[in-house]
């Protein structure tokens, strides 16, 4: 067996799988290892939302992130392919971001205003139209924002394609390889430590989730992630109910291939465990049939439960330590790792190879000041 690799990623969601990938193509050498099976956590509970418009965002280098992840997905899904034989289920046909109230018509009236004067597009639809375009949308809909270019994708098949991926272009991955520790010598990486033994290594790039490991601590690195349970179900219709992604507060719905319907989620904050409790599903259910009352005929498929990571400023962490020559960090992506997983590769092979990042990332760096009022709060070891 080969112990020695330029780069070792630690962590096989979307995001070690996706860095595990940009870093192959650039014909380095790779180990990606995963502690239980790849996309184990939260990159296959998600609905695989590419809602670059449709999530909120505040943070203006987000929303640039976001959107120039989401640009990527049409020409990475036929290059995955073409390596690896997965169809990541991309789906391009926008989201219809519905308002039930008064307030909400006015806030995404201005939502609007601020995506058309960014040069995107976002279109009003009256009650009427949203109901022509999906015939299933209830009578207490009273309008929305229709965001063309929000598709979505499978998310478990997007993180497995690029692992698969990787694997064909030469990357090694190793399942049921837990990494316990991160080795350093005169403040440079010089490996790892595994459940397995020793792996040589330059370069350490941690892309663990919400993973309680003490990997960063050890090294005196304080990067707080705090998990954020989200809960979800899916139903199957012979015909679907709807074309394109409904997205409501507190509720969306996502249709997939096969007549099925994936409805999420909720917000558990710091929750560790990944039950699927009755009350989280019963309060989606309630929201799904108030969105979609036609949803009570369908058949029950599913329910699930996973983590996302969470940071104290809902930023996520992309960069090199300070102070640790070649300890990379790429986590923290909450609500949008799906999304943000192609572009978050690319940034993080251009920071390994010394080039500057193709989009601005500063805003992500690991020594930005976090909100201090939040730290004690939600920070979790
Ligand atoms: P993970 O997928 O959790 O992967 C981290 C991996 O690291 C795990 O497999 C873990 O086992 C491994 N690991 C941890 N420690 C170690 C160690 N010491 N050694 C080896 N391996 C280790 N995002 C979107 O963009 N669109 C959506 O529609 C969407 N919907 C969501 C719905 C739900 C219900 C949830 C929970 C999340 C959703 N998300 C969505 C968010 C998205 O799923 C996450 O942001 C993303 O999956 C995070 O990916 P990750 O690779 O950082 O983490
Ligand atoms: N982005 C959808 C979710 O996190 O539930």
């Amino acid at each position: 067996m080969n112990t020695s690799y330029e780069i070792a990623i630690i962590g096989g969601g979307v995001i070690g799988s996706s860095i595990a990938y940009h870093l192959a193509k650039q014909g380095q050498k790779v180990i990606l290892l995963e502690k239980g099976s790849l996309a184990q956590g939260a990159s296959s509970a998600a609905a695989g939302m590419l809602g670059a418009q449709s999530e909120e965002q505040e943070s203006e280098a987000f929303f640039h992130l976001a959107r120039k992840s989401r640009e990527l997905f049409p020409l990475l899904a036929t290059e995955l392919k073409e390596y690896s034989g997965i169809d990541i289920g991309l789906v391009s046909k926008g989201t219809l971001k519905v308002a039930l109230t008064v307030e909400q018509v006015k806030a995404y009236q201005k939502l609007i205003s601020f995506h058309l004067r960014a040069g995107e597009q976002a279109d009003w639809i009256s009650e009427n139209e949203a109901r022509t375009m999906e015939p299933h949308l209830s009578d207490q809909i009273l309008g929305g924002v229709y965001i063309e270019k929000d598709g979505h994708v499978q998310a478990p098949k997007l993180s497995l394609a690029f692992a698969k991926s990787a694997a064909v272009l030469g990357a090694v991955i190793r399942e049921f390889a837990e990494v316990r520790s991160v080795l350093t010598q005169n403040g440079s990486i010089i490996g790892i430590e595994t459940n397995e033994g020793r792996i040589d290594c330059e370069r350490v790039v941690v892309a663990t989730g919400t993973g309680r490991s003490d990997l960063l601590a050890q090294l005196g690195l304080s990067l707080p992630i705090f998990p954020v349970k989200g809960e979800c179900f899916s139903v199957t219709t012979h015909a679907p109910l709807l074309q394109r992604t409904v997205f409501a507060e507190g509720c969306y719905l996502v249709p997939k291939a096969g007549g099925r319907l994936v409805v999420g989620a909720t917000m558990v904050e710091r929750s560790f465990e990944r039950s699927v409790s009755v009350a989280g599903i019963t309060s989606l259910l309630m929201e799904a049939r108030r969105l979609v009352p036609a949803i009570a005929n369908a058949t029950w498929e599913s329910a699930w439960a996973g983590l996302r990571p969470q940071t104290p400023d809902g930023l996520p962490y992309l960069g090199e330590a300070a102070g640790c020559k070649g300890l990379y960090v790429a986590c923290g992506h909450f609500r949008n790792g799906i999304l943000l997983s192609p572009i978050t590769g690319e940034v993080m092979a251009d920071l390994i190879a010394g080039k500057p990042p193709r989009v601005p990332i500063d805003a992500f760096r690991l020594d930005r000041t976090l909100a201090a009022a939040n730290l004690q709060e939600k920070a979790v070891k």
